[in-house]
């Protein structure tokens, strides 16, 4: 059942080349509302419109958007037996997008095989995981993670689970 009760409405599709820049701002901007105040300085400035960009085009078949073509709303992305990024753009949280978002990748990792999915949130992300909770998520301990090969230190974050059907 979907954390948001506008969320069976939202349709979620498969990203298309022609929406990568814009999706790269929705990442960007997401990443700046969430994060530039938690995390080190130094990911902030390596953190720039084109890195999401290249992110983006290296995973573009795991891409999973909602809202019009070529301006979608939100993506999430999949792979392996992480859910891995999950960004909304401001004006479309709280609506059910993310929620639509979230019910779409724990299907597909579902049928995937995956049994116990988990997520990395940044430490004071606290609205990311206030989402992640009401969405059957659980905080299960904090990790040492890098989202990025090319990123400096890795981080402490808080690892989330859930265990799918
Ligand atoms: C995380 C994200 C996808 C969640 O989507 P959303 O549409 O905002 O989610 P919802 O509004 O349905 O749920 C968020 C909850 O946090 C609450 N919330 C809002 N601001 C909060 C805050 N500062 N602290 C704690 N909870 C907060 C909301 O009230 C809501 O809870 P409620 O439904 O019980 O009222 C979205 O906020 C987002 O894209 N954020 C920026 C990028 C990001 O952080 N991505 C995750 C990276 S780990």
């Amino acid at each position: 059942m979907p954390a948001h009760p506008d969320a069976g409405a939202v349709r979620v599709r498969a990203a298309e080349p022609a929406e990568i820049d814009h999706l790269a701002k929705v990442w960007y901007d997401g990443w700046q509302d969430a994060h530039c105040h938690i995390l080190p300085a130094e990911l902030t400035r390596i953190r720039t419109l084109e890195s999401f960009r290249d992110r983006l085009r290296a995973v573009l078949p795991h891409v999973r958007v909602a809202g019009p073509f070529p301006t979608p709303v939100g993506f999430c992305i999949a792979k392996g037996d992480e859910l891995y990024q999950l960004y909304v753009s401001a004006k479309a949280r709280g609506s059910g997008v993310a929620a639509a978002l979230m019910a779409d990748a724990e299907a597909r990792l579902a049928a995937a095989g995956v049994e116990l999915a988990w997520l990395a949130c940044a430490i004071g992300n606290e609205r990311a995981a206030r989402f992640y909770e009401k969405s059957g998520w659980r905080r299960a301990r904090t990790v040492v993670y890098q989202p990025d090969a090319s990123d400096g230190a890795p981080l402490e974050v808080w690892r989330y689970e859930k265990r799918l059907p």
